[in-house]
């Protein structure tokens, strides 16, 4: 018979409620703002909580991160997230806020009205709290070999490149892989085995695209199967929601034309 229930620990169940904070001078504070947080920690075999907490913005600074890192020195230690160079640039604060997948060190929390909904990345296990287990997502990445691969000889100094080539990595190289794209993708979450999703396809086009690199074919060789290219079908949540602009279906697009080409 179907299972028409969710899986025991999916269900969330209610969370702690922290008291709210005080101002300086004891009073309420002139402008706070309700943090719903999700926790889990599957070590400990309970259900998923939303643990809601107050923070006080007048002492807060003005990002979502700012505010879970307040939480978490002033409130509640054990919340547990991934946080490094607080500017967006080594994407390991990517969680769901709000109901899109975003950077917490770049999301402002007035661009949220209501209360700030944080989950972990969507469709990936939970280590705990809002840290996901990206292995499966950094080793799609590895699959793709992210690295220049040469077989000429070596020259004396650098591999020249025009300014014209250099331009074609633009929109590519800057992707930080944060996740936020191949976590938003449907055709990844029901596919994540065995489709690469638009994060590690977009970094295989930025070498596919780059003229000092010599294994093209191989690289088309590798992507050449019905699941690891093209299951992506241009539903463009990837480009929705990366926080550095890019956009990986573009990419993709990119790469199916060059498989057309080769075979014409
Ligand atoms: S393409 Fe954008 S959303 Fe995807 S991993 Fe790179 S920076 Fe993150
Ligand atoms: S365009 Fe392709 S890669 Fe991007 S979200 Fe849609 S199916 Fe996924
Ligand atoms: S902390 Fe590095 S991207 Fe947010």
């Amino acid at each position: 018979m179907v299972q028409l229930t969710l899986p025991k620990n999916s269900k969330i169940r209610k969370g702690k409620v922290w008291p709210a904070p005080k101002a300086a001078n004891g009073k309420k504070p002139k402008r706070s703002k309700e943090f719903k947080v999700y926790r889990y920690d599957p070590d400990a075999g309970d259900n998923p909580r939303v643990d809601p907490y107050t923070v006080d913005l007048e002492s807060c600074g003005p990002m979502v991160l700012d505010a879970l890192i307040k939480i978490k020195n002033e409130v509640d230690p054990t919340l547990t997230f991934r946080r490094s160079c607080r500017e967006g640039v080594c994407g390991s604060c990517a969680m769901n806020i709000a109901g899109g997948n975003t950077l917490a060190c770049t999301k402002a929390i007035s661009d949220v009205s209501g209360a700030v909904n944080i989950y972990p990345l969507p469709h990936q296990p939970v280590v705990k709290d809002l840290v996901p287990d990206l292995t499966n997502f950094y080793a799609q990445y590895s699959s793709i070999k992210p690295y220049l691969q040469t077989k000429t000889p070596a020259p004396e100094k650098e591999r020249i490149q025009t300014p014209e080539d250099r331009a074609k990595l633009d929109g590519l190289y800057e992707c930080i892989l944060c996740a936020c794209c191949s976590t938003a993708c449907p055709s990844y979450w029901w596919n994540s085995e065995r489709y690469l999703g638009p994060a590690a396809l977009l970094q295989s086009y930025r070498w596919l695209a780059d003229s000092r690199d010599e294994a093209t074919g191989e690289r088309l060789d590798d992507l050449e199967d019905p699941f690891r290219l093209y299951r992506c079908h241009t539903i463009m949540n990837c480009a929705n929601t990366c926080p550095k602009g890019l956009n990986p279906a573009k990419a993709i697009g990119e790469i199916k034309q060059m498989m057309v080409k080769r075979k014409v």
